[in-house]
């Protein structure tokens, strides 16, 4: 049986630098032949991660907001009005052509075909319908999967990037319910193994600016991020007071709170909701981890994210060094 790591289970090997500014760091991609992002990191299509307030800063610094699914056409239709260069999510199921027909209509140039499991005819079918739709006028990012076996398919469907990691995300409690899925940094070492064309999206299971690095050095072109976003100004969701401080709502699309209040039924919960602390604006989140990303590359000696992909060297860390990576002076 193979052994599956995830981000605590690595650390990248400092090397040496001639790098004096982290200004010298270029830490953009590109998404397509037409998409470039300053800032390789996407805001999770989750009723509590992004609306427009989200997807609006998202493209402002850099990066790209991808605006839920779960409303009527119309809402989502007000959510990207405003935004340039904007990014939707639909279904595969009931209205999913009439949704996508409506949303490039209206501007969307990014569709996200945004599944649990995305190794799946649905998935083949609504992706090859996208693909017969628009061409290559609209880019097609779309999953989730978790095998080299799922990318090679959804590359060859169409997608033009692809979510990878299933049931990794902080919220998620897939897992647990099926018994299935791969650890998040493995999802991307294998997926990284793959000849298909579409760009890797590591998502889910992200906690800090370090574990972006790890993503990236990896083979990941972007990184997805729900609860890094979660709890900002910007972010959808009820705000609650309590004597510890100021709490914001961040649920899964699959916990059974959003299945209720989206669907009016439950099938599987394969997600939790829950009230994490408020950040104030992304903007500051998102300063810090550009901070932080550009960082890492430097302490790997590369200017950009195709060099660092070829330099990183990880190592694997035993326990006693994972508690010796994280902060300890209290303990
Ligand atoms: P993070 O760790 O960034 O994860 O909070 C966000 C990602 O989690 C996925 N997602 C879910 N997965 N059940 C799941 O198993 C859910 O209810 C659920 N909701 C979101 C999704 O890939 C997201 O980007």
């Amino acid at each position: 049986m193979k052994t599956a790591l995830t981000y605590d289970d690595v650390l990248l090997l400092p090397q040496y630098s001639d790098i004096k500014s982290r200004k010298e760091v270029d830490i953009g991609n590109d998404l397509d032949d037409k998409i470039h992002l300053d800032l390789p990191i996407i805001s999770s299509p989750m009723d509590t991660v992004t609306e427009s307030a989200m997807a609006k800063v998202m493209y402002e610094l850099g990066g790209l907001g991808v605006v839920h699914r779960y409303n009527s056409i119309e809402e989502q239709v007000r959510e990207i009005i405003e935004v340039p260069l904007a990014a939707a999510a639909v279904g595969v199921t009931e209205n999913f052509k009439e949704r996508a027909r409506v949303l490039v209509s209206a501007g969307v140039d990014i569709l996200c075909v945004d599944v649990a499991h995305g190794h799946h005819i649905l998935v083949e079918q609504a992706i090859k319908t996208l693909k017969d739709l628009f061409g290559d006028t609209v880019h097609i990012m779309a999953g989730n999967v978790a095998t080299k076996e799922a990318f090679d398919d959804l590359s060859d469907w169409g997608a033009d990037s692809i979510r990878c990691n299933i049931g990794g995300g902080s919220i998620c409690s897939t897992r647990i319910q099926t018994g299935h899925g791969l650890p998040g940094l493995q999802t991307i070492i294998d997926c990284s193994k793959s000849d298909g064309k579409a760009k890797i999206i590591a998502d889910g299971g992200i906690k800090t600016s370090g574990d972006i690095v790890k993503a990236l050095a990896a083979g990941a072109d972007f990184v997805m991020l729900g609860s890094m976003l979660a709890g900002t100004a910007e972010s959808p969701g009820n705000i609650i007071k309590t004597e510890s401080g100021i709490l914001k709502q961040y649920r899964g699309m699959a916990s059974k709170e959003a299945q209720m209040d989206w669907h009016g039924r439950t099938s599987s919960n394969e997600g939790v909701s829950t009230y994490i602390d408020f950040k104030g604006s992304v903007t500051e989140v998102l300063g810090d981890l550009r901070k932080g990303i550009a960082s890492g590359l430097s302490y790997s000696g590369a200017r950009n994210l195709a060099e660092f992909r070829e330099k990183a060297i990880f190592v694997r860390q035993t326990p006693s060094g994972l508690q010796e990576s994280k902060t300890h002076i209290l303990f």
